[in-house]
């Protein structure tokens, strides 16, 4: 059952629990969401970024994982991931999201950081697109990145004040924030700022988001559940899952090759012997993320 996020995340919020969004590029991994959200019982976000429209037509991977929803009972939203300008933004709202995130933290370069006044100009009119079709919206404030302690952090992490009032301004319906994690794997294990996430949970009325969610550790995930993140990202971690099986698969393949070569065999080639394996254990990934964020068994 296809909904808005807002009511996903605002059920976890209640029910001190986080909505797991996963990023899907192609067919299995899209699969794998759908098919660890069933066996878990649990709500879902599955998330698309600007960049996967270069890989694959938008059209045909929104028809998939519209198509495929139409035979689930979980109710699970779609997600623009990292929506980076006002147009990327749009061209999400005319393929049929059911909320998006407007990144205005960054440039469109994905690199070099707006200000706060630009920040809440981008995201105030994608906001106002988004809402009149009813369509969630997600933002981010302070920059996203690893710190080796909160008292090395600087800057970079979100000030509580600044994001009250960036949500105020701003009028979104989740706030993703800066408090330690970052995109892709961890130099060893990363530090949470815990106690920013807590003071600024204390001053934002509205749900609060992880991104980077790979590699932090099942303790902190559920500590910050516990302060107030609803929705955590998961992305590199299925990537991680996929690229394991695939390459043991691929090994296989090669050993199956020599010893038909070795006996004047035909070699037989099935690209579904490396795939399936692939998207069961980006399922199990899944699932594993599904039960530390307490989503299990809530659909
Ligand atoms: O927006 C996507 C995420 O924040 C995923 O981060 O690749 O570290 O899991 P990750
Ligand atoms: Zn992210």
């Amino acid at each position: 059952m296809l909904v808005a996020s807002k009511e996903l995340v605002a059920s976890a919020r209640v029910g001190k629990y986080a909505v797991g969004a996963f990023n899907a590029v192609n067919m299995e991994s899209a699969q794998a969401i759908f098919a660890a959200a069933e066996k878990s019982r649990s709500p879902f976000i599955i998330q698309i970024t600007q960049t996967t429209l270069k890989y694959t037509e938008p059209e045909e991977l929104f028809a998939l994982i519209r198509a495929r929803g139409e035979r689930t009972s979980v109710p699970y939203a779609i997600h623009l991931d990292h929506g980076r300008s006002f147009e990327v933004c749009m061209k999400f709202l005319r393929l049929g999201v059911t909320s998006l995130m407007i990144d205005g933290s960054l440039q469109e370069d994905g690199k070099t950081p707006r200000s706060y006044e630009e920040n809440v100009d981008v995201t105030r009119r994608v906001r106002e697109a988004a809402h009149a079709m009813g369509v969630t919206v997600e933002a981010e404030i302070g920059r996203l990145g690893q710190i080796s302690g909160e008292e090395e952090a600087g800057d970079n992490l979100t000030r509580p004040a600044e994001a009250a009032r960036f949500v105020a301004d701003a009028g979104v319906d989740m706030l993703a924030v800066a408090i330690g994690t970052t995109h892709g794997l961890y130099k060893g294990t990363p530090h949470i700022a815990h106690e920013r996430l807590k003071a600024v949970a204390a001053e934002v009325p509205i749900p609060l988001v992880m991104h980077g969610g790979t590699g932090v550790p099942d303790d902190d995930v559920r500590r910050a559940i516990s302060l107030g993140i609803a929705k955590v990202n998961i992305d590199t971690q299925i990537r991680v899952a996929f690229y394991d099986t695939v390459i043991a698969q691929v090994h296989q393949v090669e050993k199956n090759f020599a010893e038909v070569d070795a006996s004047g065999g035909v070699r037989k080639y099935d690209i579904r012997k490396v795939l399936a394996p692939a998207r069961d254990a980006m399922c199990e990934a899944i699932k594993g993320r599904m039960s530390v964020f307490g989503s299990t068994g809530k659909a």
